[in-house]
């Protein structure tokens, strides 16, 4: 095509694209049934996890819930039951791969086709970088990224024979945006941000059109995950509002999710703002939590 053409059809999607969304804030958004669908969570024993099988569970939807403790997904499991949802519990350890996909070959044969996969372990160690053990370091790319690759690769086959499916990946706003004390932490987070991009991209090409995906950023949450959250500028997320907006991302296949919404606007402005503006902007936000700094760890 000739390139006046190309730019000419850049800017009418533009265009197309903006109009649609002004629609899309008077007219509200479809919202898809869940009801039915088998949903695996991953680390549901606590927290967003915890919360989100309670959302699924009041919406009908069959689960089969995650977890390295045992005794809380036998809660979780059966507050869900008790909302009348059929549940299935496995205690795996996401950090090691061959578990998951032992687990996942379980499920698909005891269970059936999971239709809607929900990453969501996931581990901390709030340390500067020197302080941080390398076990520890290893475990947080473990299980906040790599067990993301393991049950995505186990479960994704089925959801492409029938192209219908949805992925979730819970990351972090610390996967957009850098802290002190959390190196490792933001890189993994980093990786989780950009697994579900690519793999949204690819599925894309793939013409999957019938495979979701949606990526969750919350900013602190008050799960005890972090120890003593607080900052200037916002406030600390209750667990319930982080798995209402998972939700009704999923609902109305949102690609990115941020909690709180302003979110966005934050990183509209790392890419505008000037360095010394960010440095006053992040001083003012002043996020701060317990963390260990300054023990020199050797292995
Ligand atoms: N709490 C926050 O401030 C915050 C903020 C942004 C993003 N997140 C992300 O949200 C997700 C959930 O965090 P949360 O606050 O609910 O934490 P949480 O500690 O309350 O729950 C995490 C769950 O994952 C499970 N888990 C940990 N390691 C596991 C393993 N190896 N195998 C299987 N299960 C394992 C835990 O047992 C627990 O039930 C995490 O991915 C976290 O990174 C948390």
């Amino acid at each position: 095509m000739h390139p006046l053409l190309d730019l000419l059809l850049v800017l009418a999607t533009l265009l197309y694209s903006y109009l649609e969304a002004l629609a899309k804030l008077f007219v509200p958004a479809r919202r898809k049934p869940v009801n039915g669908e088998l949903v695996l969570i991953t680390g549901a024993a606590h927290g967003v996890g915890r919360a989100t099988a309670l959302e699924f569970a009041r919406r009908r939807s069959r689960l089969v819930l995650w977890d390295i403790n045992q005794h809380g997904i036998e809660d979780t499991a059966s507050e869900c039951k008790r909302l009348g949802a059929t549940v299935h519990t496995f205690v795996v350890d996401c950090s090691k791969r061959e578990e998951i996909y032992s687990t996942a070959d379980k499920v698909k044969k005891d269970v059936g086709d999971v239709s809607i996969l929900v990453n969501n372990a996931g581990v901390i160690t709030a340390a500067d970088l020197l302080s941080t053990q390398d076990h520890q370091i290893e475990k947080m790319f473990e299980v906040n990224i790599l067990a993301h690759m393991w049950t995505t690769r186990a479960f994704l086959p089925t959801m492409m024979n029938n192209n219908h499916g949805h992925i979730v990946t819970v990351a972090s706003a610390a996967g957009h945006f850098v802290t002190s004390f959390m190196v490792a932490y933001c890189s993994s987070k980093f990786a989780a941000v950009g697994f579900h991009k690519a793999l949204t991209e690819e599925l894309s090409t793939l013409g999957m059109d019938g495979i979701k995906t949606t990526c969750v950023c919350p900013v602190f949450i008050n799960t005890g995950f972090v120890k003593n959250p607080s900052t200037r500028l916002g406030r600390i997320l209750e667990v319930e509002e982080v798995a209402e907006a998972l939700m009704e991302g999923i609902l109305t296949n949102r690609k990115m999710v941020f909690v709180p919404p302003h979110l966005s606007i934050a990183l509209l402005s790392e890419m505008l703002f000037p360095e010394r503006a960010l440095t006053v902007l992040k001083k003012l936000t002043n996020a701060k939590f317990d963390a260990v700094v300054g023990q020199r760890s050797t292995q």
